[in-house]
């Protein structure tokens, strides 16, 4: 195993030494982990394409606990990895170096529900799934969903800023989240957690770290507003050319099955579908879903996945799936464009047997040069991490990333947390 895998520099943080370790097994005793068949999993993002060589993994219960860490790690000068449920998908959740991995995994306590308002607080470390389980019983459901929800982390998701499958339904985390608990990087505790749904007193802190992918402050509580839970819930999975998934969610079962069935018969007639299946069973419904949520799944079984994601006008999505294709011809094993059709965002992915820095050039700067010509953004929802963010001057003018370089030298003037990642080496 190897540090020196990337194109970049170790900045010259210090190592952990043994008086570092005894430290943090006083801060949180029996949660230091150093076994190295532990750390390995921690060490490798999902799509096995980024590899880390953390020797340590810390597993904090409080935010008090994570205070404790962030003031001792300023203190030393020692670079810290957050960590949710590690299902990032652009490189930002693993070291690239040593840095020490501070995991939200114990982190999963649900603090309060109002059932009347639908406001959920809670730590970041709870796991996605476990927290629609939670609201759903109690008639509610989280207005974000995504495939990756049996692991990812609530405070991943806030420090992705994900989009998913309920975006266009329900909007973006910039209007679901109401408050935060952000810990700084000099271990600082910046209580925000309010559950007001109208706060104007001066600027909106939260929203700084909401899609900062670790790099401002470490999240370490949530409250955020849960749409209430529909009655009437249909899918249709259309064809042709395209498969389309549309789910629509309601209050009353007749109503809106008579307002689908009128779609439909409209988008038949004019010959925009031609074919198509339609669900109000959960089960039924969960399978549909399936078929969407698993392409992710489904393209590393492929090879090597290079993946965009990438923001575009709704007309000319596709248009960049057709000219990548013909651009690449038979080096690609498929070219394969999917993602959320309402949204405007593509995610188009390109498979091979294997890594090829020819295909790659092939396809860089081309899809980046491609996007801009559009006013498009090279990130659409996944973040930036550790692999795009050499492209963000494709989307984002020089002023905003110096203004961005000059907010994390603020909050984090050493810049211990998660370097290398998210702001583009010279902004
Ligand atoms: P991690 O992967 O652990 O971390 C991601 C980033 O957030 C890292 O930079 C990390 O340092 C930082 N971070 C994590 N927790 C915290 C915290 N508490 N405080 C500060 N920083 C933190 N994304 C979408 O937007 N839409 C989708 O539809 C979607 N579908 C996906 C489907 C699959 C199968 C997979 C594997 C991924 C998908 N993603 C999707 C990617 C998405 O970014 C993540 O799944 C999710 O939001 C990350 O959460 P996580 O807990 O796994 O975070
Ligand atoms: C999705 O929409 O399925 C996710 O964003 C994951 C991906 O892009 O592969
Ligand atoms: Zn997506």
């Amino acid at each position: 195993l190897t540090c020196e895998r990337y194109p970049v520099r170790r900045l010259p943080f210090s190592t952990v030494s043994e008086e570092d370790l005894a430290t943090f097994e006083r801060i949180i005793p029996r949660r230091v982990i150093t076994d190295p068949e532990e750390l390995e999993a921690s060490n490798v993002d999902w799509l096995r394409t980024m590899r880390g060589c953390s020797k340590v993994l810390l597993k904090p219960r409080t935010s008090e606990e994570v205070s404790h860490i962030l003031r001792y790690c300023h203190e030393r000068n020692l670079a810290v990895n957050t960590q949710g449920g590690n299902t990032g998908l652009v490189g930002g959740s693993v070291p690239v170096f040593d840095e020490i991995i501070l995991s939200t995994a114990l982190m999963n306590q649900v603090v309060s529900f109002q059932d009347i308002s639908g406001i959920l607080v809670c730590q970041a470390g709870c796991i996605l799934e476990q927290l629609s389980q939670y609201v759903e019983e109690r008639d509610f459901i989280m207005p974000l969903d995504l495939g990756a929800k049996g692991s990812c982390h609530i405070g991943g998701n806030l420090a992705t800023n994900a989009g998913g499958l309920r975006f266009l339904r329900y909007g973006s985390l910039h209007g679901t989240v109401l408050g935060l608990e952000v810990v700084l990087a000099d271990g600082t505790v910046l209580n925000c957690l309010t559950s007001l749904r109208k706060d104007n007193t001066g600027y909106d802190l939260k929203q700084l770290f909401i899609g900062s992918e670790g790099t401002l402050g470490v999240i370490t509580a949530v409250s955020i507003l849960c749409p209430p839970k529909p009655r009437a819930v249909n899918v249709a999975f259309l064809e042709s050319p395209f498969y389309v998934l549309v789910e629509t969610s309601g209050s009353r079962v007749e109503h809106d099955a008579e307002k689908l069935s009128s779609f439909l018969e409209h988008a038949l007639a004019s010959g925009l579908v031609t074919d198509g299946t339609l669900a109000t069973d959960q089960g039924k419904i969960k399978m549909l879903w399936a078929l969407r949520e698993r392409i992710t799944e489904a393209l590393t079984r492929d090879g090597y996945v290079y993946k965009y994601d990438i923001s575009l006008p709704v007309d000319r999505l596709y248009d960049l799936v057709t000219d990548v294709r013909a651009r690449l011809g038979s080096q690609a094993k498929h070219v394969v464009g999917y993602g959320h059709l309402g949204d405007g965002n593509l995610h188009l992915n390109v498979t091979a047997e294997a890594f090829s820095p020819s295909l790659l050039g092939d396809l860089e700067p081309y899809v980046y040069e491609w996007t801009a010509g559009q006013r498009g953004s090279v990130s659409a929802e996944h973040g930036v991490g550790f692999k795009k963010q050499s492209v963000l001057g494709y989307s984002k003018p020089p002023e905003a990333l110096r203004l961005m370089q000059q907010l994390k030298t603020l909050l984090d003037p050493k810049g211990i947390l998660n370097p290398y990642k998210t702001l583009p080496t010279r902004a």
